[in-house]
């Protein structure tokens, strides 16, 4: 039976309040709202990224892993053509009801316009999905974190789709499908990252990907005595409103310039040394420097990766570090809560490095940390934030579990 007892404090819209204090009985709640019983229970984790940040749409490297803290789903097919799908978490919006055979984008569906992308491109692809179903869905992720909560939703549907109507999709193409989603139905120009990491993610693993080629490597995220932190700003980061597809097509920019003169297929492709001799290519100083951080973010993540195998925390930490100094320079993608949080978890005791995680604009940070230093890292931290910010981060320490999966 699927029970929760958690309780979180999500800072919205820089006021302070209490959200969530609960004990979930999902089962119950499925029974409620569609007076019957589910036939199944699906969940799909959340995702951090170590490092190799905005490469993923610039064909370089990412080291995302999958973390405990996701969406759950309970779902039973109908036999009509009725989608019924609820969430716990936007409770005030109440069942959200379509019909499977009208699966267009509507504002004021709201968050189910993110499965419904599932569906419909499912259904595109030629899987036979001819009847409706009920979902209840239950996500422990807070929204706007940065975390994906929106590529976990897509996966989880996938995954629910998959199972209830034997589909045998690929778990790559469900991967595929929610990028997909996200670009062609939902308006945001995202890379694969998230929905790799969520798909494909294994327990106490980081993916070392490729976007070029979408090969990986799965390698065990041991981190010896010290730990990953997670650190919420509690600033909202809303993807779609966001600088973000402008930071994308700045780099395209970048990237068509420097294919004037270079044989390159993307961003990826260059090394440090050929990037910086040929940036007058570019011309405008503030494409130099978003391709420069995707050229050498890239670098970062393979050394990162390296660092990792060899067991060199020190050296990981210290790319952790320049990869935030980076994306606040040169990406212009921080702000003052993310570089207020890392300053202050990189100025502690115990802690060999640390930075943003996702998007940014908001959402979260990461720290590696050593675990016996946790409760004085968490209490400066706290403070450091609260005085400069004027509300409270959230921190936790990520623990890495499986990707999207069917739970029972
Ligand atoms: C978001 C996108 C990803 C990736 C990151 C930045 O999470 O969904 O595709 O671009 O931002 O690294």
């Amino acid at each position: 039976m699927l029970k929760f007892s958690k309780c979180f404090t999500i800072n919205l819209l820089n006021e302070i309040r209490e959200v969530f204090i609960m004990d979930k009985d999902l089962h119950a709640i499925f029974k409620e709202k569609f007076a019957t019983e589910a036939t199944g229970e699906y969940f799909a984790p959340g995702r951090i990224n170590l490092i190799g940040e905005h490469t993923d749409y610039n064909g370089g490297h990412v080291f995302p892993a999958s973390i405990t803290i996701g969406t759950y789903g309970l779902a039973k097919k109908r036999q009509d053509d009725r989608v019924r799908l609820y969430s716990e978490n936007f409770p005030n919006k109440g069942v959200i009801e379509f019909s499977i055979n009208d699966l267009e984008f509507r504002k004021e569906d709201d968050w189910t316009n993110y499965p419904k992308g599932m569906m419909k491109f499912l259904k595109a692809d030629g899987y036979p999905i001819e009847t409706g179903l009920d979902v209840v869905f239950y996500g422990t992720i807070p929204n706007g974190s940065g975390l994906s909560s929106s590529a976990s939703i897509e996966l989880l549907t996938g995954v629910i789709l998959n199972d209830l109507f034997s589909l045998n999709v690929k778990m790559i193409d469900l991967v595929e499908i929610g990028k997909r989603v996200e670009n062609k139905f939902i308006g945001v120009n995202s890379g694969i990252m998230d929905q790799f990491a969520i798909g494909m993610g294994k327990k106490d693993h980081a993916i070392l990907l490729d976007t070029n080629t979408l090969e990986y490597d799965l390698v065990p995220a041991e981190f010896g005595e010290y730990v990953v932190a997670i650190m919420n700003t509690n600033k909202r980061r809303e993807l779609a409103d966001s600088k973000y597809n402008e930071r994308r097509s700045e780099c395209e920019k970048a990237l068509s310039l420097l294919q004037t003169k270079l044989a390159i297929h993307s961003l990826g492709d260059l090394d440090e040394a050929t990037f910086m001799a040929n940036t007058e290519v570019i011309g405008d100083a503030t494409l130099i420097k978003r391709a420069k951080h995707a050229v050498l973010e890239n670098q970062r993540t393979l050394q990162a990766k390296d660092a990792l195998v060899a067991g060199d925390l020190a050296t990981f930490g210290q790319l952790l570090n320049a990869s935030h100094a980076s994306l606040r320079d040169d990406y212009e993608v921080t702000g003052i809560e993310l570089d207020t949080l890392v300053a202050a978890a990189q100025a502690q005791e115990g802690v060999l490095g640390a930075r943003m995680t996702g998007a940014g604009f908001g959402g979260c940070a990461i720290a590696l940390v050593k675990d016996s230093q946790w409760d004085t890292f968490v209490n400066n931290v706290k403070q450091a934030y609260v005085d400069k910010i004027g509300y409270g981060t959230d921190i936790y320490k990520a623990s890495i579990d499986d990707g999207a999966r069917k739970l029972k």
